[in-house]
Formats: structure tokens, sequence, C-alpha cells
């Protein structure tokens, strides 16, 4: 596998796979991979000529210093992993050589700012937009990797794609679990072992509703059913629990006649921010 640290040694590696017509697929992290990244990296393998991750805590897209502080950074392990999956390129760039100075450019993604994510956490999509649409620049991948763990982060990345008219088709992957169910994500390894016991509130409540709302419950009260669940975990401090349609996310007050839904969970466990969510049919 190689490590490129540099936009100039990328560019020139992506110049020479596109002169031999290699197709390209491409997995953006933030690193501390679990089998969840894992996942995206092997179906971009099973597609492509060349797969391409890169790892960069983008700090646009925090807009909590103590979380940016806080990620967890595990490069070698990382690395280790990549190359163990088979990936051909890992690109892990520098803050200074992914941002110049003084770059101004904000992206809004309309009413997507407006809910659950957007609404929680201003500025966020902005700093995601701009991140990937460098990274998609530089590597000009064919398919790109996403998965519906961040179910607003693929919508988003859909209307970017649209948008700007990148050449790249966005593959949406399922959501990798633990034994318990909780959902894998890089701020899993900041709980401790109660706080890890407590998080699987979060995939309880959504289970949980989703049984509601296939019995015909209504929506206001599967979601007040939910809430109170989740107010009887002491270590869970609640964000938002929406049940939304897949298309735009907007806040659905009945299900029927839609053809997906998706319940939303954002939860703090302690000082740890996790988000979940289930699509179905209802
Ligand atoms: P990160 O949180 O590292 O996630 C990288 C990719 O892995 C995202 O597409 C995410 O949805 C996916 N992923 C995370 N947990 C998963 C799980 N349990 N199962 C399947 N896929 C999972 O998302 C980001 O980084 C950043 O916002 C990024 C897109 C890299 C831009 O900075």
């Amino acid at each position: 596998m190689l490590v490129v640290n540099t936009k100039k040694a990328l560019r020139e590696l992506i110049k020479g796979y596109k002169s031999k017509g290699k197709t390209i697929g491409f997995v953006p992290t933030m690193g501390a991979l679990h089998e969840g990244h894992i996942s995206l990296i092997q179906a971009a393998n099973q597609a492509s000529d060349i797969t391409i991750s890169s790892i960069f805590v983008n700090p646009k897209q925090f807009n909590n210093s103590e979380d940016l502080q806080k990620y967890p950074r595990t490069a070698q392990a990382d690395t280790d992993q990549l190359k163990e999956a088979g990936c051909d390129v890992l690109f892990m760039p520098s803050e200074s050589e992914v941002y110049l100075d003084g770059e101004t450019l904000q992206l809004s993604f309309g009413s997507l700012e407006h809910v659950m994510e957007g609404a929680f956490r201003p500025g966020h999509f902005s700093g995601v937009g701009l991140i990937v649409s460098k990274l998609f620049n530089l590597i000009q991948p064919d398919k790109a990797y996403f998965g519906l763990k961040d179910l607003q982060q693929c919508t988003v990345i859909s209307k970017l794609v649209a948008d700007l008219d990148f050449p790249v088709e966005i593959i949406k992957m399922p959501t990798v679990r633990a034994h318990d169910g909780l959902a894998l994500s890089s701020r899993n390894a900041r709980l401790n072992p109660s706080e890890r016991t407590a998080a699987t509130i979060l995939y309880r409540s959504l289970i949980h509703a989703q049984s509601l709302l296939s019995k015909g419950v209504a929506v206001k009260e599967v979601i007040d059913h939910s809430k109170s669940m989740i107010a009887q975990e002491p270590l869970a401090q609640l964000d938002y629990f929406e049940v939304v349609d897949t298309k735009e996310l907007k806040p659905l007050t009945n299900v029927q006649g839609q053809n997906e839904v998706a319940i939303c969970i954002a939860c703090f466990i302690g000082s740890v921010r996790l988000i979940d969510n289930l699509v179905f049919i209802p």
C-alpha cells in the first residue's frame, strides 16, 4: 500500500492511473478505523481496479473543539488495517497541506441545514462538503463509498454531487453493528465500560420505535414513548429522536403512504455524542 501525504504526489499518482485507464474506488475517513470502515474498503476492492482511502480529521466539520481534540487518532493501527484489507493507496495529509490560510468558502444544503445534524451542528455539513469536494477533485474517483450510519451525510453528499456535477457514483453502504446492536463508530473508543453498556439504548430505542410504528401507533406517541425510554438511562442525554422521510429527511407526523421511513437518533452517552438510525418500509 502506498502512503501519500501531499496533494502533489497524489495528483501525479492519479494521473498515472487515469492514463492507464484504471478505475478508482474511494473511501474517505477520519481514521480510528473499525469494521464499518473496512466494509467500505472491501466493497471498493470488488468494484474498481484501485482502492484509495483517506484519513483526515477535518477541523472544519467539528463545531465543538473538545470533540475535535478528543477525536481518537490511531494512524499506525489504521495503516496496518487498510493494508490488510487490500487498500492500494492511503492519502493522509496534514492540516496545512489540505487548507490554505484564509479559505472562506462555505456551503449550504438548504432544508438539510435545519433538521437533525444540520440543526444541532451548525456549519458541520459545510465542512463535510468542502473536504469531500477537495478529495473528489484530487482523487477523481469513479465510485465513492459512504456509510448509511451517517444517513444525513449520505443525503448531503448526493446533493453535493448532483449540484456540482461531480462525475462520481455514490455508493451507500449498510451500518455495521456490534453483537449487541451498537453501531460501530470511532467515537465508541471513548466510552468507558458503563457508558458502553448504556450506549445500547440508541439501537434499543430505534428497534422499539420501529415495532410500534409497524403496529400502527401514531408517530407522536412513538416519539414520546421512545424519549421516555431513553430518559430512564441515566448516562444518556438526548439531542433528538425523529421519524423522517428518507428523501429530504423532513420530520413526519404520519408514516402511512410513505415508501421508506427513517428513525434517527442523536444522543450523548456521558460526554460522547453518538448517532444512529433505522430505515424501514412502513
Ligand atoms: P468517518 O466517521 O471516519 O466515517 C467514514 C465513513 O465510514 C463514512 O462514510 C461513515 O458513514 C462510514 N461508517 C462509519 N461507521 C460505520 C458503520 N458502523 N458501518 C458502516 N459504515 C460506517 O464520515 C466521516 O468520517 C467524515 O465525515 C468524512 C466523510 C470522511 C469527511 O470528513
